[in-house]
């Protein structure tokens, strides 16, 4: 089964890219000089799209029928049906990769990394991920508690992935903290850090993969408990504050 035929019906619609993430991406990539760029788990194709329109040829591998199918048409964006552990590419197709909020899919996380150097050779390779480190200490967890177990047993432990990076791929790997905008535009799983009304809405939560396989009792009760301390003012007590902020380190970086 593939995950996001099932739960990406409506993906487009809520996760549409962010130009403040798009903007670091593109600088990030400036330094590669690279023309044709691998996006690995391009889902719909937001990131991939903005690539293009930059100029980059893209290759967008994606193995979800159901996401491809809502990609928007660009004649610099190439749609493969792949996975990125058996990357559909030559030996050094492409001259940089990106993995947007993908990689932490990738069932094997290891031979998706071989097989990304395989395709890019000394080419950059550019990971949007997130911390898991930092899960525990956002306000959300309170009310969905199973998150942190879910973010803690999917996502890998930033010095550990640094460690995978640097055992296959070899260069020196960097790290950079993301603060999320409080009006970001794609709607993953911190976008209401700052505007926790986001998370009552149900085609929301359908963009999140943390929500679509939550526990059906827990997400019950979890909504449940925050419209509850909304209506009655208390999470405006405990975290209005975040209402003040533009930013908030949650815990999303760049990996390159
Ligand atoms: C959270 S979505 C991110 C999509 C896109 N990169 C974005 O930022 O909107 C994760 C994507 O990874 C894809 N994916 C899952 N397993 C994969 C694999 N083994 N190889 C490549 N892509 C995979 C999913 O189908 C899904 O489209």
């Amino acid at each position: 089964m593939v995950l996001y035929d099932v739960i990406g019906k409506t993906y487009a619609q809520t996760r549409r890219s962010d130009p403040r993430i798009a903007g670091k991406l593109l600088e990030i990539l400036a330094s590669s000089k690279a023309h044709t760029i691998a996006d690995i788990g391009a889902g719909t194709g937001s990131y991939a799209q903005v690539l293009a329109d930059y100029g980059y040829n893209v290759l967008a591998i994606e193995p979800s029928a159901m996401m491809r199918s809502q990609a928007i048409a660009h004649p610099a964006v190439e749609w493969i049906n792949g996975s990125a552990d058996n990357l559909p590419l030559f030996d050094q197709a492409v001259d940089a990769a990106i993995v947007m909020l993908a990689f932490h899919h990738f069932t094997d996380f290891r031979q998706a990394l071989r097989e990304i150097h395989r395709v890019v050779g000394n080419g950059q390779i550019v990971l949007f991920t997130y911390d898991p480190a930092m899960i525990s200490s956002f306000w959300l967890t309170e009310y969905f508690p199973s998150l942190i177990k879910d973010v803690e047993t999917t996502f890998l432990p930033i010095p550990e992935l640094i460690d995978e990076i640097q055992s296959i791929v070899v260069n020196s790997v960097n790290v950079i903290p993301f603060p999320l905008p409080n009006d970001l535009s794609d709607s993953f799983a911190a976008v209401g850090w700052a505007r926790p009304e986001l998370y009552l809405d149900r085609q929301i939560r359908a963009g999140i993969s943390s929500f679509a396989k939550m526990d059906a009792d827990d997400l019950k009760e979890g909504l449940s408990r925050l419209r509850v301390d909304l209506a009655s003012g208390l999470w405006n007590e405990k975290y209005g504050y975040l209402r003040q902020q533009d930013q908030y380190d949650v815990g999303y970086r760049f990996v390159y």
